[in-house]
């Protein structure tokens, strides 16, 4: 102990030395470092491109702000007159075209995602995507020939169509994502979608085995019918097969909107970099009736299932009887519904003739206030606004941490199951089930998430690491801006005055060696297994050793024995 403890303070005694001397002999006049970037000689041109658009832009386009003040050249393309009628977004052009092939006020997903069976939703969603390929591909393809993108920075889900351009062209692309954990390779995280938990930490063997190496193989099975499918809408317009459900995003930047506090934490490739949460810097305020309702209610609920999400019209009557249940208790007295997609006149019908349940659905009941849109963020950073009835889509639930607002989360379908579940974790949340809906349940649930200490305490922590967090749609700024550096510096000129890359090596700054080594090399496997037969090789001669020896004293002892008993009995017969 003692000469542990003198070697470290004659080693601060050094440490402080060198310092004393730097101060004393170094120069006393500060220089100002100069953090300046010259962006003149870099290539210019992003090109943004999302086959979902709307509830997907937000986060794209704050980066794209971003990069827009630094002086790139943005063009977005996505479905929906989105940019010029938002006040954040209207400085990004967008080039506007309605994919029908993926509408959701079609019949066909309409009648999916009510059902919310993730089995239903899936062949609608590959559909889609199968079929919107060739026409978006042709679209990139033509508005790339205008503006001669130097960047592809493409929404990743169902865009196989946007990475694959870039890559034919031998441009860079980066996608983005709120939820990049099916594409890391950390085999405890897993989705409550296929039967898992977001989280296998604590599971049995079964479970694991299950969810690490079945639900995989199943899902290679299923998936290769519309891979097929794909490739063969790649070969019409020449593009390779590529065997990868996720696309050609191997190799690539992959940003994920989303931060360790929510996310499972987890040691990931480089390439896969958490930036969000990405919050708007602006947002649209109050209208004068909620403001004044909010202000005339301190305890108010504030519910919606966001723009994709819908419930039965019982499911609807469970919950409003749950919240009047709720203000006769005096537990609420406020509830702001956002109903955006929930078709309130099926309700009606079914409400029969409860008289309550019929004024509130016609908007009439003085406590719960009905708005077909809501501006989400200023209500739930109204003080009064004191828990959130969310779908848990991962827009809201940023929304909801970052404003440490605790939410009762009623999870319909895609992410927002295992958003659920790491909400709960982080002891912010209690979740309800869209398959069995109880007014008791509900009630139970709003009171603790009311009256339990831990629920305010996590979300004032999460929401300290929300806002730290939102900082780093500049980091993620900064990322695209390097990867158009690198692009320049190993790039050779194209004829368009651009730089042709090799996607595969491009960002060999990031890509892990493992990638590249194999898998056996690659996780070492060669060598631990080495290691293991020596160590049973050597414990093996060691106990075969020490069993022989053991062998031999004992038959050493016996015949010892055999031969004194033999020689005593010659000795008495003598
Ligand atoms: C920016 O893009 C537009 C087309 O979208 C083009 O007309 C313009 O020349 C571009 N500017 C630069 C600096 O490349
Ligand atoms: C998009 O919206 C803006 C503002 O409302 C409008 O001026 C423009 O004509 C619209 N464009 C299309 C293609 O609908
Ligand atoms: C698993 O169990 C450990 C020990 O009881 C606990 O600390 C951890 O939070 C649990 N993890 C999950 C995801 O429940």
């Amino acid at each position: 102990m003692l000469p542990k403890n003198l070697i470290s303070l004659l080693w601060n005694f050094v440490i402080f030395i060198t310092f004393f001397i730097n101060q004393s002999f170094g120069s006393a006049d500060l220089i100002k470092q100069d953090l300046s970037l010259s962006r003149s000689n870099e290539p210019k041109n992003i090109l943004a491109t999302s086959i979902i658009g709307g509830s997907h832009l937000p986060q794209m386009l704050e980066i794209l702000k971003i990069l827009k003040d630094r002086g790139y050249n943005i063009t977005l393309v996505a479905p929906g007159n989105f940019t010029a009628r938002s006040t954040n977004y209207h400085s990004i052009p967008q080039v506007i075209f309605n994919n029908e092939y993926y509408d959701r006020n079609s019949h066909e997903f309409d009648h999916a995602f009510l059902d919310n069976d993730f089995f239903k939703i899936f062949p609608v969603l590959t559909n889609a995507m199968i079929q919107s390929y060739v026409p978006f591909y042709n679209i990139y393809k033509q508005v790339n020939d205008e503006i001669n993108a130097d960047l592809f920075f493409c929404d990743i889900l169902i865009n196989p169509a946007c990475f694959d351009l870039a890559w034919k062209l031998g441009k860079p692309a980066v996608g983005i994502s709120s939820d990049l954990s099916e594409l890391t390779s950390s085999p405890y995280k897993s989705n409550p979608v296929f039967g898992c938990h977001a989280n296998m930490e604590n599971e049995s063997f079964y479970d694991r085995f299950k969810c690490a190496i079945i639900n995989p193989l199943i899902k290679v099975l299923v998936l290769r019918g519309p891979l097929k499918d794909l490739n063969a809408e790649r070969a019409s317009v020449d593009i390779d097969p590529h065997w990868d459900f996720s696309g050609r995003i191997s190799n690539r930047l992959m940003l994920s909107n989303n931060f360790y506090g929510f996310e499972i934490p987890s040691s990931d490739s480089p390439l896969h970099q958490n930036i969000g949460p990405v919050i708007p810097d602006n947002f649209p305020d109050l209208t004068p009736v909620l403001d004044s309702f909010l202000n005339d209610h301190p305890r108010t609920i504030y519910f919606t299932l966001g723009t994709n999400a819908v419930i039965s019209p019982q499911n609807v009557i469970i919950i409003l009887n749950s919240f009047l249940k709720l203000i006769d208790q005096k537990v609420i007295d406020g509830v702001i519904w956002s109903t955006l997609r929930t078709d309130t006149s099926k309700s009606l019908q079914l409400a029969n003739s409860n008289s309550q349940i019929i004024s509130i659905l016609n908007n009439e009941y003085p406590h719960i206030h009905i708005s077909k849109f809501s501006p989400q963020l200023a209500i739930l950073s109204h003080v009064n606004t004191k828990l959130f009835l969310t779908h848990g889509g991962t827009g809201s639930c940023h929304e909801s941490m970052y404003t440490a607002t605790p939410m009762l989360v009623l999870p319909i379908l895609g992410d927002q199951p295992r958003n659920a579940e790491l909400l709960e974790s982080a002891g912010i949340a209690l979740s309800i089930s869209k398959a069995n809906l109880q007014v008791d349940d509900i009630v139970l649930k709003v009171k603790r998430l009311l009256n339990e200490e831990s629920f305010k305490k996590n979300a004032e922590r999460v929401q300290f690491l929300a806002k730290m967090n939102s900082k780093r749609k500049y980091r993620a700024a900064d990322l695209i801006e390097i990867v158009m550096n690198t692009a320049k510096c190993q790039g050779v000129k194209d004829e368009n005055g651009g730089f042709k890359v090799d996607n595969e090596n491009l960002l060999s700054d990031w890509i892990t060696p493992d990638t590249r080594m194999g898998f056996i090399k690659g996780k070492y496997l060669d060598v631990y297994g080495a290691a293991v037969i020596i160590f049973l090789v050597l414990f093996g001669g060691f106990t075969y050793t020490l069993w022989k020896i053991i062998y031999f004293y004992i038959t050493f002892r016996k015949e010892n024995r055999d031969s004194q008993k033999s020689l005593n009995l010659n000795k008495k017969r003598n």
